[in-house]
């Protein structure tokens, strides 16, 4: 098991759309392994490859919370085959922008077609908070965020913040690291 880091938004990689994965292999279910494990740490709800760096198809999801009944949910190559006409609007948040949540607005059910750690071709119907999850975990397979789908308006203010925030602990790095140097030096 592996610790990944989570990228955090604004960052061109976030937007990137994730490639197929050919067969989980040993490799693809370490990965799954590895995120969720990342997931649990965050902690999050859900995790997809392109946030860790890797442009693959492969996202994870456990809307348990509860650390001693996890239900973790593998995917690979997960697609929507159906969609309920219902919708269901859910205050969310992501690990690549920490801090910010929004409503956003989804349909209610869905049924998802995916390989599951064993390369098996499954189907799962899902509905409320795991609806929610996993669609949200799909969009960051296509490059896009949960932000993408509010207003722009909303949207720059808080791609605005968090931009500020990745330069202010840049400059704090920069500043602990002289810091460092000069304490080595002396
Ligand atoms: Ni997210």
């Amino acid at each position: 098991m592996a610790l990944l880091d989570i990228i955090k938004a604004p960052d061109p990689r976030l937007k990137k759309i994730s490639q197929p994965v050919e067969k989980v292999d040993s490799e693809i279910a370490q990965l799954m392994d590895d995120m969720l494990e990342t997931m649990y740490l965050a902690p999050g709800v859900g995790l997809s490859a392109p946030q860790v760096g890797i442009l693959k198809r492969v996202i994870v999801v456990d809307v348990s919370k509860d650390e001693d009944n996890r239900l973790p949910v593998r995917m690979a190559n997960p697609v929507i085959v159906w969609a309920s006409d219902e919708m269901f609007d859910y205050e969310e948040g992501c690990l690549s922008l920490p801090e910010h949540y929004a409503e956003v607005s989804r349909p209610e059910k869905v049924r998802i077609r995916y390989l599951d750690q064993q390369n098996e071709i499954r189907e799962m119907e899902t509905e409320g908070l795991l609806a929610v999850c996993l669609q949200h975990e799909m969009d960051h397979l296509d490059g896009i965020l949960f932000v993408d789908h509010i207003s722009k308006l909303k949207r720059d203010t808080i791609l605005r913040k968090l931009s500020k925030l990745k330069k202010q602990e840049k400059k704090e790095r920069r500043k602990s690291g002289s810091r460092q140097k000069v304490a080595a030096s002396a």
